[in-house]
C-alpha cells in the first residue's frame, strides 16, 4: 500500500551510490545502515581527515560486532567495509544520486553545505536533510535546483528505530518525494509524509514529553525517581535518552519548539546548563547520575 501522500513509486529514480555530510555518530550510523541495506558505495565527508577517519572506523567497527554475532558473514563484512568511505572533499559526491546532510543544527550552517555540494553534484542528486527541527523550504531556498530537496529524519538509534519522517518543502517536485520513499523503503524503514513545521512530529511529541518531564524534576522530583517512573511508558528514561541524543540537540528542539509554540512547550534551564558545562549528558560515563 502506498504511504500517505507519496507519490507514485515510477517516479523514484535509481540511488547507486550515496554521499553522507558529516562523519559524527547519526552520519556514520546511517553510513552503516545505507551501505548494509541498499549495497551501494557510500562516502562520507567531513572537515578534516581526522573526523572522517572516526566515522570509517565506527563504520568498520560496527560491521565487525555484526560479523562476531554472526549477523553478517566473513564476505559481507569484508564487501561492506569496502564500500563505506571517507573523504574531506565534496567531490566524492560527483557521481552520487542521494545526499545526505547531518551536520551541525544551524540553517546557516545546512545552507552552507547544501550550495558547496550543488557545485559538484548532478543536476537530478537528491539534496537531503536530517534536520530534526528546521524548515526546509528555507533551507532549499536560495538554492539553484530547490526542488531536489527533501527531509529524510532518521532516530537515534538509527539501525534499530523502525521509522523515517519525510519532509516535502514548497519546492520538492514528486521524482525527489518518490526517491526518498524508495530509498526509506530500501533500508527497511516505515516512511510518513510529515507537514514542514517546527520539529515535524516525532520531536513535536517527544518535546511535549520531555518538557513536562523536565518541570517535574525542576518543580523538585529527583532526575532517577522521573527516569524510572517511566518504566512500562517508554523503552528509555528521558534522563538517559537526552544522553543518546546529545544534549545539545535535545536543547535545540526544545528552544525550537518553545519558541514556536511558547505556551505548550517548556525548556528546563537544567538543560540549559548540561549543555553550557559541554556535559554528555545528566549520567556519567559510569552510567551514575552526575551530581552537578
Ligand atoms: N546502535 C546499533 N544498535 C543498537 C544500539 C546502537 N546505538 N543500541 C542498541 N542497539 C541494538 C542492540 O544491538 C540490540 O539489537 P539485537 O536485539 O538485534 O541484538 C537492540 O538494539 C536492543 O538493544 P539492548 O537489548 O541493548 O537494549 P534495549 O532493549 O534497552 O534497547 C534501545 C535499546 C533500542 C536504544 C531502546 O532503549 C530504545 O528504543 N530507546 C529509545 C530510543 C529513542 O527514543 N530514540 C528516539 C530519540 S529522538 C531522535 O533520535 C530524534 C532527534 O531528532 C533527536
Amino acid at each position: 500500500k502506498r504511504p500517505a501522500g507519496a507519490p507514485d513509486k515510477s517516479l523514484a529514480r535509481k540511488v547507486t551510490k550515496i554521499g553522507i555530510v558529516g562523519a559524527g555518530l547519526m552520519a556514520s550510523q546511517m553510513a552503516l545502515l545505507f551501505a548494509r541495506r541498499l549495497g551501494v558505495p557510500v562516502v562520507l565527508t567531513d572537515l578534516d581527515q581526522e573526523r572522517v577517519d572516526k566515522g570509517v572506523a565506527y563504520v568498520h567497527a560496527e560491521v565487525d560486532k555484526l560479523a562476531d554475532k554472526g549477523r553478517v558473514n566473513p564476505d559481507k563484512a569484508n564487501f561492506l567495509k569496502g564500500i563505506v568511505t571517507g573523504s574531506t572533499s565534496k567531490a566524492a559526491f560527483a557521481d552520487a544520486d542521494f545526499v545526505i546532510e547531518a551536520v551541525f543544527e544551524e540553517m546557516s550552517v545546512k545552507k552552507t553545505v547544501f550550495a558547496q555540494c550543488e557545485e559538484v553534484i548532478s543536476p537530478e542528486c537528491i539534496l537531503a536533510t536530517n534536520t530534526s527541527s528546521l524548515d526546509i523550504t528555507q533551507m532549499a531556498a536560495d538554492l539553484k535546483h530547490p526542488e531536489r530537496v527533501v527531509g529524510f529524519h532518521f532516530f537515534n538509534p538509527v539501525a534499530v528505530m523502525p521509522l523515517v519522517e519525510i519532509i516535502k518543502s514548497e519546492h520538492t517536485d514528486d521524482a525527489t518525494l518518490a526517491t526518498a520513499f524508495a530509498t526509506g523503503k530500501g533500508l527497511g524503514k516505515t516512511c510518513i509524509l510529515v507537514k514542514n513545521s517546527p520539529s515535524f512530529v516525532v520531536n513535536r511529541l517527544l518535546g511535549r514529553f520531555m518538557g513536562e518531564v523536565g518541570k517535574i524534576v525542576d518543580e523538585g522530583t529527583p532526575i532517577e525517581v522521573a527516569d524510572a517512573a517511566f518504566a512500562g511508558i517508554a523503552p528509555m528514561p528521558p534522563f538517559v535518552l537526552i544522553g543518546l541524543v546529545g544534549p545539545a540537540i535535545a536543547l535545540h528542539n526544545n528552544e525550537t519548539l518553545h519558541a514556536a509554540f511558547p505556551e505548550r512547550f517548556y525548556s528546563s534551564p537544567n538543560l540549559a546548563k548540561v549543555v553550557e558545562a559541554k556535559k554528555t549528558g545528566f549520567y556519567g560515563p559510569d552510567g551514575k547520575l552526575d551530581p552537578s
